[in-house]
């Protein structure tokens, strides 16, 4: 486990030296590990770097007013309302590893207007150790580690977290003060709420996802789940009243892991099930069934494209 009293001062330390008098930026995903790598470089240059949040219209309930609120004493912070320009980009689009590319082309493109706006020499990445080796053996497209580098012409890329674990990062989270939702805050896939929708990204889909994976965070908090999630997975058949319907089918998920590499399906009791279930069909009528993912990783993946 990482030494958090000696890992900061070092890190901050390694950051000044790397960035000197130069100016930085940083893609703030909502995340713990770019949280704690803008928090590190932020105490290391302060207004010199510019945290940049890219708002997809992707993310969970909540979350972009979170990052308003954690990172407000960052005078630089910049929000970029960017959902109406995702959608538009991502609509009609069905492949997994396209809606990737995709999502990943559009926030380098909203990043990199920023970047050169605020004249920034430094990348600072929240990249951590198993995203290094996903990304090496070419298991996913990880957007948060690809891209960025090559398209704005940076004199260098910082990477304080890169050795870390999950667990190790927020352990420094919350040697740093970082709010208890930020340290304590599940892993959420860069492509966000896209991935939690098989195939087209549509509003109504989005939707239904947001709300059934926050009430899936919340239901499951006890359980302590390395992640918990929800996703709109096709359509089925369902009554409603007297009459057939065709609605959305939810899954939902919580699994066990240390860095996401391997995870195990988590036992749910069966009131909790329900209670979700209840929850999800109730707020949203065309909601027609929700069921429990059982499947480990491997053979399944955690996300479901
Ligand atoms: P899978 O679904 O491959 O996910 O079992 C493993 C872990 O990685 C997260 N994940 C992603 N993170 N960009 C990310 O930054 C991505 O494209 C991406 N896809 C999956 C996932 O939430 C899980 O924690």
């Amino acid at each position: 486990m990482v030494d958090t009293e000696t890992f900061v001062p070092d890190a901050v330390a390694e950051i000044e030296d790397e960035i000197g008098d130069e100016n930085a930026v940083i893609a703030l995903s909502g995340g713990v590990d770019s949280s704690v790598a803008a928090a590190l470089a932020y105490e290391a240059i302060g207004d010199r770097l510019t945290p940049v949040y890219v708002d997809t219209g992707l993310m969970r309930k909540g979350e972009t007013a979170q990052i308003r609120e954690t990172f407000s004493y960052m005078e630089s912070l910049r929000v970029i309302e960017a959902r109406d320009r995702f959608l538009e980009a991502l609509s009609g689009v069905t492949d997994p590893e396209e809606k990737r590319k995709i999502i990943g082309e559009q926030f380098i493109r909203e990043f990199e207007r920023e970047a050169k706006d605020a004249d920034a020499d430094y990348l600072v990445q929240g990249t951590i150790y198993p995203d290094r080796i996903e990304s090496e053996g070419g298991i996913k497209s990880h957007h948060n580690v690809g891209g960025l580098p090559e398209v704005v012409d940076f004199e260098g890329i910082v990477e304080p977290v890169r050795d870390l674990y999950k667990d190790e990062v927020r352990e420094v989270a919350r040697h740093l003060g970082l709010e208890e939702i930020v340290a304590e805050r599940m892993p959420f896939p860069g492509p966000g709420l896209a991935v939690r929708v098989i195939g087209e990204v549509t509003e109504e889909k989005l939707e239904v996802a947001r709300h059934a994976c926050h009430v899936v965070e919340d239901e499951l908090e006890e359980y302590e789940p390395w992640q918990a999630l929800a996703a709109v997975i096709g359509k089925a058949t369902g009554v409603k009243g007297d009459n057939r319907v065709h609605g959305w089918v939810v899954s939902v998920r919580s699994v066990d892991s240390r860095d996401g590499m391997t995870a195990r399906a988590q036992e749910i009791d069966w009131e909790t099930l329900q209670r979700i279930q209840s929850r999800i069909t109730g707020t949203n009528e065309n909601v027609a069934r929700v069921v429990y993912d059982v499947t480990h990783k491997p053979p399944a993946t955690i996300e479901y494209e």
